[in-house]
């Protein structure tokens, strides 16, 4: 089968720049993203390019070369899956927030939606492919109801999870590690992959392109990124460690990473991994383990989010003990809130959690980043339902420009790694501060040696 046409239900973090890639290296395919977000559809179709609702790098460009080309942003869900032959299901899984496995299992009712919606809108037959993190034998589900339509319409399910990460994903898209597709063995499921194979083989190289079965796939999908939590819970656990001898972390991570056995990649120390996904893929994991009677499996894998829990809250303890025991009235200055660099993303960031354990201890926080808006700042405190909007805005403030935002403050911490912040001029910094200047550095990207030259009072993490 030759694919011509493809939508995709979700304009997100993953169906936007996935699609994107896909357009650029697929010329002959017709690409629509649809999204019932009639304010998102409208950014992704801005004249200007710059003001797409995604920052990441390098999309916009391809955005500028592939829209009204081959690829198209609609809010016409119902138009976009009749006229393609395959369709990506890309649409937020969130943690469920009530109910049976509440604050552990994944929702699945975006998901759920969607297929009702394929199997209400199908005349011919079609290829239905699952691109959001999912629980193990979701795609079971999504099988049984497009099956149940009665139409007589055929669908195939494929899996095949995305693997990039956000400020990266152009690159990792372009130039992948492995593309995983999981089908049926029916011979129907094997020509649906070669379909979703042909499609990828058009910039990734076959041998990268791998075939396994649906279960296969979707576990693989959560059993990564639970691996790479690991890694950074365990290296976060040894940071406080190294703070208790005179061990430094960034030495011992260089020093363990070298071993081939262990590789360099995902032992930063950090104030705590955020995003969208390990969290929720971790908690899932835990979830569907203890479903299966697997406590042990369970508890093992739990513990990797009790520790990040804890590197974010002794964070912000360790601010408060440093300032005298008291952050009351005081101001303290955040660089960055997106949960990493290079993103406008702030899911789970781990600048989320400091703030409000600072704010509860009363503390004025004057934020920075390059990225994010004061609007999500505030919705992402408000979303925690420790106290009311209002008393949110009083303590927190976004500036424009982070020299004002360090103006008269206490301390600074940095919660992101943003570049920028490391071609600061310090010593203004320093002069414009109240001392003495603390800076808590939350992600060791600074010059210890240069901070404690200017003056600051500078803590990072693990030494
Ligand atoms: C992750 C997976 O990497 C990706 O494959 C999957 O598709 C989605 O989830 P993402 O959440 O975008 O990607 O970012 P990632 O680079 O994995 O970082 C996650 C968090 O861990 C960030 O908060 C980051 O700052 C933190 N981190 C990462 C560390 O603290 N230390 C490290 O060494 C690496
Ligand atoms: P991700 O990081 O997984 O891409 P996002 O939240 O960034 O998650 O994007 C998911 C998108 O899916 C959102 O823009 C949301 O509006 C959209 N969405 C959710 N449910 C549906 C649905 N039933 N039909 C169309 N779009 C949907």
């Amino acid at each position: 089968m030759n694919i011509t046409n493809i939508c995709c239900i979700g304009a997100g973090y993953v169906g936007g720049p996935t699609m994107a890639v896909i357009a650029e290296k697929c010329p002959n395919i017709k690409i629509t993203v649809v999204d019932l977000n009639e304010t998102r559809i409208a950014n992704w179709n801005d004249e200007d390019v710059n003001n797409i609702p995604i920052y990441e790098p390098g999309l916009n460009e391809i955005v500028a070369r592939t829209r009204g080309k081959n690829l198209f942003f609609s809010t016409d869900v119902d138009k976009a899956i009749d006229e393609s032959q395959l369709i990506f299901i890309s649409v937020n899984t969130p943690t469920k927030t009530y109910g049976t496995g509440k604050g552990m299992a994944a929702d699945l009712k975006h998901i759920e939606l969607c297929a009702r919606q394929i199997a209400k809108v199908a005349k011919n037959n079609k290829i239905v492919v699952e691109k959001s993190t999912l629980p193990v034998r979701t795609a079971e589900a999504l099988k049984s109801i497009l099956d149940n339509t009665g139409n007589g319409v055929q669908f195939q399910i494929l899996s095949n999870p995305e693997f990039l990460a956000e400020g990266t994903a152009i690159q990792d898209l372009l130039n992948p590690d492995r593309v995983l597709i999981g089908g049926e063995t029916s011979p129907e499921g094997q020509k649906a992959i070669e379909a979703l194979v042909d499609v990828y083989a058009n910039w990734v190289p076959r041998e990268r392109i791998l075939k396994t079965n649906v279960w296969s796939s979707e576990l693989s999908k959560l059993t990564a990124n639970a691996f790479l939590a690991q890694r950074v819970s365990s290296i976060n656990a040894m940071s406080e460690l190294c703070e208790k001898t005179e061990a430094n972390i960034n030495e011992v991570a260089k020093a363990i990473g070298m071993d081939s056995r262990i590789g360099s990649k995902f032992l930063k120390a950090s104030v705590g991994f955020g995003g969208s996904c390990f969290q929720k893929d971790i908690l899932n994991l835990v979830y569907i383990s203890k479903a299966f009677g697997l406590n042990e499996v369970a508890d093992y894998w739990e513990q990797v989010i009790i520790m990040n829990d804890h590197q974010k809250r002794r964070f912000s303890k360790n601010i408060v003990q440093t300032l005298y025991n008291t952050v009351s009235g005081k101001k303290i200055t955040f660089l960055g809130w997106a949960f990493k660099k290079d993103t406008n993303d702030t899911r789970e960031s781990a600048a989320i959690y400091v703030a409000d354990d600072l704010i509860n201890e009363q503390a004025y926080i004057a934020l920075f980043d390059p990225k994010v808006s004061q609007k999500q700042v505030l919705s992402d405190l408000d979303y925690l339902e420790t106290r009311t909007a209002s008393e949110n805005e009083k303590h927190i403030t976004s500036y424009e420009n982070p020299y004002e935002a360090c103006k008269n403050a206490h301390a600074v911490a940095i919660l992101t790694e943003w570049d920028e912040f490391k071609d600061y001029d310090w010593q203004k910094i320093y002069d414009s501060m109240l001392k003495p200047a603390f800076v808590f550095d939350g992600r060791n990207l600074l010059d210890a040696e240069k901070m404690k030259s200017i003056g600051f009072v500078y803590q990072s993490i693990g030494s």
